[in-house]
């Protein structure tokens, strides 16, 4: 799937774009150099990289870097760290050798759009090159947009104003138009298919199919024809062929839910569709290519998985080429209010009912709450609170059978009167149990009159001789019938 066709965005030209070239060999400088000049960029081309940082700072045009990451003086990792300092919306094309996708991954991490294995497959290149500069372009209109998206509270149905929702966002635009593979993680209801939707409907492939696949769900025998499809006959209850979601969503998106509870026989066939961009449906001796950008989502930890040896380190590295995370509801409680006025008008709508107020007590307990079921918790509680409100008003009672039960401030404070009730008989009963039910000894230690102690004793409606039983010996053989 890395072969697709580059994406075309006629609104753009980007045949006189600058482009920065690094590499120690010189024949591989005069191929790349000949090969993009008639493809229309400008290229600038050095095979040092201390010069080619100085070329950077004075050509402030410099719209992509494409580097040798194996140099002597410098890596190309490095040169890219510092010409980012320059110029952090540079975007970046490093070549690697065969097998060290590792170092690979980790320029990426740093801020790298893309690597190239050497040899270099120039049509694989060329694509790349037109993905990075429209990636550059785009981050200068997010970089424009962003004044917009700080008043925006509504990203694609998505809702949040914290930071790291605004961030989520931010991070959608710059993914979106690239076929990059991305890995959405994050807790149960966090909203990981609703970015995964999102990044489709932002993608040049928008007019394509959105097919989403939850692997948790389908058992690991019938993933194989989900995914692939079949042909007739493949197996005795095959009797017409069906698709699999792969030719489904061809010249679309792909969302692989749950990829962490994929069988890891089923591990091994992904990777290798990711790998050629062919599938073979069951039964059929014949492949089929497709154009599918792949987004995948999990509540797992992958790095651990691959550590325990459960998920293969390939594939891992094939789908953890962008990360997105999805951050957990507790740590954006200021987007819990806009949620909840979202999930209320439809909840009104559904239910014919007109609710006009919400109790403060609510949102306090709404806030001091810590969501463990995250945004999917609090639809469901606002549906919960609208089908059982009696008037116009949200109460805080309503809340006194649900988990958000002992999070509002007022219902652990007691009235004075009260509360020193119960604090008098609590020390009470510990005076006499100490004193086995003494009153004398008790009022001793309590300083008060025996008199006035029996009475505050009485009043309290505790019994001293209960306390006076205390004490005895019970035998063993009695300790199941207490
Ligand atoms: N920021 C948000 N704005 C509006 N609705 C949201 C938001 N986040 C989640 N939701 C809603 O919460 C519900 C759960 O979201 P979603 O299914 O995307 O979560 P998920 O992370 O995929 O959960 P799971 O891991 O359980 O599959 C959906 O109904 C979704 O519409
Ligand atoms: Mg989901």
């Amino acid at each position: 799937m890395q072969k697709t066709k580059a994406t075309q965005n006629p609104g753009v030209s980007r045949a006189k774009a600058k482009i920065l070239l690094v590499d120690d060999d010189q024949n591989i400088i005069e191929v790349m150099k000949m090969r993009l000049e008639l493809l229309g960029y400008q290229v600038i081309e050095t095979t040092d990289p201390v010069d080619a940082l100085k070329l950077f700072s004075t050509n402030s045009d410099i719209e992509l870097l494409i580097t040798d990451q194996r140099m002597e003086k410098l890596s190309g990792k490095e040169l890219m760290e510092k010409c980012l300092e320059i110029n952090p919306y540079l975007q970046t094309i490093i070549f690697t050798a065969y097998g060290t996708i590792d170092q690979a991954v980790e320029a990426i991490r740093a801020g790298a759009f893309s690597y190239v294995t050497k040899p270099v497959d120039h049509q694989e290149l060329e694509i790349k090159i037109e993905q990075a500069l429209e990636k550059r372009m785009l981050l200068r209109k997010v970089h424009d947009f962003e004044g917009l998206l700080e008043g925006q509270h509504d990203f694609a149905g998505i809702i949040g104003k914290s930071p790291k929702m605004r961030s989520v966002f931010k991070q959608i635009l710059q993914v979106a138009p690239t076929d990059i593979t991305v890995s959405i993680f994050g807790e149960s209801g966090t909203g990981k298919e609703l970015v995964a939707r999102a990044i489709h409907l932002h993608s040049n492939r928008s007019k394509g199919p959105f097919v989403a696949v939850n692997c948790a769900a389908i058992p690991e025998t019938m993933l194989e024809d989900e995914l692939f499809g079949h042909v007739r006959g493949a197996f005795t209850s095959a009797v017409t062929s069906k698709n699999g979601v792969f030719a489904s969503a061809d010249r679309g998106t792909l969302f692989l839910d749950e990829v962490g509870e994929m069988a890891e026989s089923m591990q091994a066939k992904l990777l290798r569709v990711i790998e050629t961009g062919e599938v073979k449906p069951l039964g059929s001796d014949r492949i089929r290519k497709v154009d599918v950008r792949l987004i995948v989502a999990t509540k797992r930890d992958l790095k651990e998985m691959v550590t325990k040896g459960t998920f293969r380190e390939d594939l891992f590295y094939r789908i953890h080429v962008v990360p997105l995370i999805m951050p957990p509801l507790r740590e954006r409680k200021e987007d819990i209010p806009i949620l909840f006025s979202h999930f209320l008008a439809p909840a009104l709508k559904k239910m014919n009912k007109q609710i006009n107020w919400i109790d403060e007590d609510v949102i306090e307990a709404l806030k001091r709450y810590h969501w463990p079921g995250n945004v999917r918790e609090l639809e469901n509680l606002v549906d919960f609170l609208v089908a059982t409100s009696q008037g116009e008003v949200i109460d805080k009672d309503l809340l006194a059978s649900t988990p958000l039960a002992d999070f509002y401030s007022t219902c652990t404070i007691k009235p004075l009167k009260e509360a020193r009730f119960v604090f008098t008989k609590k020390y009470l009963e510990d005076l006499l149990r100490f004193t086995r039910g003494n009153i004398s000894a008790a009022a001793k230690y309590a300083g008060y009159y025996r008199a006035d102690l029996y009475k505050l004793i009485e009043k309290h409606g505790l019994n001293p001789s209960e306390f006076r039983k205390k004490g005895r010996k019970i035998s063993t053989a009695d300790l199941k019938t207490l």
